[in-house]
């Protein structure tokens, strides 16, 4: 499909997609129920809120194909993605590090491209990962480019994880979208378009979106930081919305992206998949970051809240971002997949009992070992 994206009635509207570690294989009730789930949540979305694009944030399909021509794989993505594909919208993806896990990122990206509605190429200029480019976006009358939208590939996990468990967007790569950026700019008059980034894996600086909590916050509420943030225990700051359902896991290292944006100073917001339980925005230094959690079923939830994410731009100012997430339940649809449990659980609740289970088992442990060292004390003394 070309890229024809453009404004409606001077509104462009996308859809995001988190993680939704599909399976390769239906081959039982309990992940028919997960797909279905997700595919309602899907059709839902796009029913109620028309995008004119749909933006995959990676690890949409996180198992290994070993079919001849790959063939399984393109089956279960067009399975998978049916409500997308059926809706005709245009849609496009970014890559996780479950799909570079796999090895397979060239034929990966070739399966994509032979969807009919799948839009981007690859540009091969950029030196790292296997898609990286940019779509421009016109105004209404289809007269000028208004917006642009990169993907960018965040690749996988870092070869040293004593510097980082998860890789980040590296130098020769910020350089390929700084002279992109400086093209665009070139080929419409000096002007520069804003552009907002999508990607897997978060930049660094997502963690200036949150501070550490203080010793009652700690008990509920509270998440521990990843890796080399773990040794405190963080809550979003004032003004940043949304839930914080895990800590952040963004590179350890900081490569620059961030900073690259400020100094060419067209990006307006950035989106980000990775982090299941996470779908916060906020802004740092003016540029919004978004999260957003799982939009399926197959990887660790928090309940019904999985969710899509909503990003408006308006022609009349399209340097502002309007976002939000609306929820599985909130579109009122009945899940299928989860338990009484975990369906009826919401957020930081489901995170609470999985704590309490912890302290519970925690207690049990203590009681057992307890019962175990009376046991010996009673046999001694006998
Ligand atoms: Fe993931």
């Amino acid at each position: 499909m070309n890229n024809n994206l453009k404004f409606k009635n001077g509104k462009f509207t996308i859809m995001t997609l988190g993680d939704l570690h599909e399976n390769l294989y239906i081959d039982n009730r309990d992940k028919r129920k997960r797909r279905e789930d997700m595919h309602n949540l899907v059709k839902a979305g796009i029913l109620t809120y028309k995008p004119d694009l749909i933006v995959l944030l990676g690890d949409t399909l996180s198992e290994k194909d070993g079919s001849e021509d790959f063939k399984d794989y393109k089956s279960a993505l067009s399975d998978i993605l049916k409500p997308v594909i059926d809706s005709g919208i245009p849609f496009t993806y970014v890559l996780g590090n479950h799909e570079h896990d796999q090895g397979q990122e060239e034929k990966i990206v070739e399966a994509y491209k032979e969807i009919e509605t799948c839009i981007g190429e690859n540009d091969p200029t950029c030196p790292r990962g296997n898609f990286n480019c940019n779509l421009l976006v016109k105004n209404t009358e289809g007269t000028d480019d208004i917006l642009n939208l990169w993907l960018i590939d965040s690749n996988n996990c870092c070869d040293d994880p004593e510097v980082s468990i998860y890789d980040w967007v590296h130098e020769d790569q910020i350089e390929w979208y700084e002279k992109t950026a400086q093209r665009i700019k070139d080929e419409h008059g000096g002007k520069t378009i804003p552009a907002i980034v999508f990607q897997h894996t978060p930049v660094y600086e997502e963690y200036e979106l949150l501070r550490e909590a203080k010793p009652l916050e700690k008990l509920y509420g509270a998440v521990e930081g990843h890796h080399k943030f773990s040794d405190k225990k963080y809550i979003l700051k004032d003004g940043v919305e949304g839930f914080l359902g895990e800590g952040p896991c963004a590179p350890c290292y900081n490569g620059g992206q961030f900073q690259s944006w400020k100094k060419t100073g067209d990006v307006i917001g950035a989106f980000f998949g990775h982090d299941h339980l996470n779908d916060f925005t906020g802004y740092v230094d003016g540029i919004m970051l978004g999260q957003n959690k799982t939009s399926g079923f197959c990887c660790y939830t928090d309940g019904c809240r999985s969710l899509v994410r909503i990003i408006n731009v308006y022609e009349e100012n399209p340097w502002k971002i309007e976002s939000h997430v609306r929820h599985f339940k909130e579109f009122g649809l009945k899940c299928t997949c989860l338990g009484p449990i975990m369906s009826t659980l919401h957020d930081r609740d489901s995170i609470a009992l999985h704590q309490l289970g912890y302290i519970g088992a925690g207690i049990a442990g203590a009681a057992g070992v307890a019962a175990i060292v009376k046991k010996i004390i009673k046999n001694k003394k006998s």
